[in-house]
């Protein structure tokens, strides 16, 4: 049976994961976030005072490391080791860290393994950095979402501020302009718009647009 599949990919605040969830619940396809399975990966090296320069400590640690999803109420679930952290994931430092962390091949190979196997099983809406490059190079639709650096940071400034958490939207942005530089420059599967991927600037469009956008698209080739 044929398992359709949409590459959501772009920098970080560019609304990606609300936008594939939106996709995937209109498609109802499973939407799969791959970000959190790096920011779990992360999670476990924070914890394990892993640095994310150290590179035999990384490679080492990824023995012992299982990420895995399961689905709740339609949520995705990440578990570390068996452990839920879907609530853990969430802070800025997770975030640097999962950007450090991604760099090395023998992270992003575990978990492009995992993120493979769901689409061979599942109709997918995947989000994340290189999965229209890398992960799911012969994806059905391959769309390039961003948005400029300051709108960004001022979405991700209200998401926090929104579950309480204060942050300056100066540091945001930098972070921002850090972890698209690093994503970007990394030797191995670097953010960047697919040859055949549709970029779609978010800078000055609602969700709803973007949503429909991505859905005539792959109306479009189904
Ligand atoms: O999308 P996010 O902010 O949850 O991702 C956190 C970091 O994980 C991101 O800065 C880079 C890394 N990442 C990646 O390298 N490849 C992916 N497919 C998803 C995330």
């Amino acid at each position: 049976m044929k398992h359709y599949s949409i590459a959501i990919d772009g920098p970080a605040g560019a609304g990606k994961s609300t936008i594939a969830r939106k996709v995937a619940k209109h498609l109802n396809f499973i939407y799969v976030d791959t970000g959190a399975m790096y920011r779990a990966m992360a999670l476990y090296f924070i914890h394990n005072n892993i640095e994310a320069k150290d590179k035999d400590g990384i490679e080492k640690a990824c023995n012992n490391v299982d990420v895995s999803i399961e689905y709740k109420d339609n949520e995705q679930q990440i578990l570390l080791n068996g452990e839920n952290v879907n609530n853990l994931i969430r802070t800025e430092a997770v975030g640097n860290m999962a950007s450090a962390s991604s760099v090395y091949p023998v992270v992003r190979l575990k978990l492009a393994e995992l993120q493979r196997s769901l689409a061979k099983k599942e109709n997918v809406v995947m989000d994340g950095r290189e999965i229209g490059t890398f992960v799911l190079p012969d994806a059905d639709l391959k769309i390039f979402l961003t948005a400029s650096s300051k709108e960004r940071a001022k979405r991700r400034f209200l998401e926090l501020k929104e579950r309480g958490i204060s942050a300056d939207i100066d540091e945001i942005e930098k972070d921002i302009t850090e972890r698209d530089y690093r994503d970007m420059n990394r030797e191995f599967a670097p953010l960047k718009q697919a040859d055949d991927g549709i970029l779609v600037d978010s800078s000055h469009m609602t969700i709803d647009e973007v949503v429909e956008t991505i859905i005539k698209h792959f109306e479009s080739i189904r």
